[in-house]
């Protein structure tokens, strides 16, 4: 138990006499009723039982921020029991097991899983994987890559977009977590990749830094004209992040049979109003489209293979996941905005310890 009270933190009103442990968390208080704001969340100091039988500990080292973090405490009937008010801010964790009554979970592994916005965790392992050793790879890269965006991109373009070497394949979001994914292994799998994101360093990042042929930036750009241009023979597979007006552009440009992967709707998270569109709906019988929605919940025995897939590829350098670090758990709401502004380039993440 040295290594527990040595990294765990110390409630300051009962000074170091008594080693009571605080988890530090996010409570879900109030429905926002378009971003998140200073009432949507509480802040809480909670003691940390002790552990029972089959239970472990874990120090969290990192939240993932995701955008579907807003979807859960919406009004929509979702994909997931949603959070509900009072309950812990659920999402995706990352840290290191630092006291355990469990098998599975020695003291020192890692673990990754679907828990709360937390600095403690106790856990049955519910929710959690053991987190494989990847010598060499920066663990917040590995996380960012390996969590939810990289077996989302990889599960989306393979197993529900049916990606061929050759393809068209237009990516909205791309310079997010998944879309940055997605345009990576597409290329990996000879593809040629054009990423549409919301600015000219984020777009010299895609082409530069991470392989993608070609990049249209949608606040300057007519983003239907580009794909024109950029795309005289039709799009493949047009995998989306975002909804709107660029689901309408990529719409437009499809080829015939070609596969559209509803991956997010970004744009609509934060709207209380019906959302219209996407206008240019009829190409899905004009160009006899195949068009599907995923959740990549859906398909975890798809992901130790997308994992180990991802793993080799970060090992041998041929993909990348830039990662934007927030420093502190406390900052996490804040941050959360971030996705809806494009103040994020690449896996927002938060660094809790
Ligand atoms: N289906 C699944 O299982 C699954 C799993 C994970 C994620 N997703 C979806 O994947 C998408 C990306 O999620 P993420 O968590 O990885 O976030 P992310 O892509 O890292 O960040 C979101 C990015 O979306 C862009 N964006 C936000 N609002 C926009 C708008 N109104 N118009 C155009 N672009 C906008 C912003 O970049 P710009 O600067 O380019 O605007 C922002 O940086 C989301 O739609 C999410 O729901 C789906």
């Amino acid at each position: 138990m040295k290594a527990w009270a040595a990294a765990c933190e110390v409630h300051p009103k009962r000074g170091n006499m008594n080693r009571q442990l605080i988890a530090q968390r996010w409570y879900f208080r109030q429905k926002p009723a378009e971003k998140v704001d200073g009432h949507t969340f509480e802040w809480r100091e909670d003691p940390v039982p002790d552990l029972a039988e089959g239970e472990f500990l874990l120090k969290t080292l990192y939240l993932s921020l995701d955008a579907t973090n807003r979807v859960w405490i919406s009004n929509w009937d979702i994909y997931m029991e949603p959070v509900h008010i009072g309950d812990p801010m659920r999402g995706f964790v990352f840290g290191e097991v630092i006291a355990s009554r469990h098998p599975d979970y020695p003291v020192g592994c890692h673990a990754s899983g679907l828990h709360s916005w937390s600095s403690l965790i106790v856990s049955d392992g519910t929710g959690f994987s053991p987190f494989p050793a990847l010598g060499g790879i920066d663990l917040a890269e590995a996380f960012a890559a390996m969590s939810v965006a990289g077996p989302t991109a990889h599960v989306g373009l393979h197993h529900i977009g049916a990606l061929k070497s050759g393809d068209t394949v237009v990516v909205s979001g791309a310079a997010g977590a998944v879309g940055m994914m997605v345009g990576q292994i597409a290329r990996i799998a000879g593809a040629r990749v054009i990423g549409i994101a919301g600015s000219a360093a984020k777009c010299a990042l895609l082409r530069d830094e991470l392989g993608f042929d070609e990049t249209i930036d949608y606040r300057t750009e007519n983003v239907s004209e580009r794909l024109g241009q950029l795309c005289p023979d039709g799009i493949d597979l047009c995998f989306e992040n975002v909804g709107g007006d660029i689901l309408d552009a990529s719409l437009t440009h499809m080829k015939d049979f070609g596969r559209v992967v509803i991956c997010g709707l970004i744009s609509t998270y934060n709207s209380h109003e019906p959302v219209p569109g996407p206008y240019m709906f009829r190409n899905v019988i004009m160009r006899r489209l195949t068009m599907q929605g995923f959740v990549i919940l859906d398909h975890v025995d798809l992901i130790p293979a997308a994992m180990r897939d991802l793993a080799d590829w970060l090992r041998e350098g041929r993909i990348k996941m830039p990662v934007h670090m927030i420093e502190g758990l406390e900052n996490a709401p804040d941050a959360l905005n971030l996705l809806y502004t494009g103040g994020n380039t690449g896996k927002l993440l938060v660094r809790v310890a």
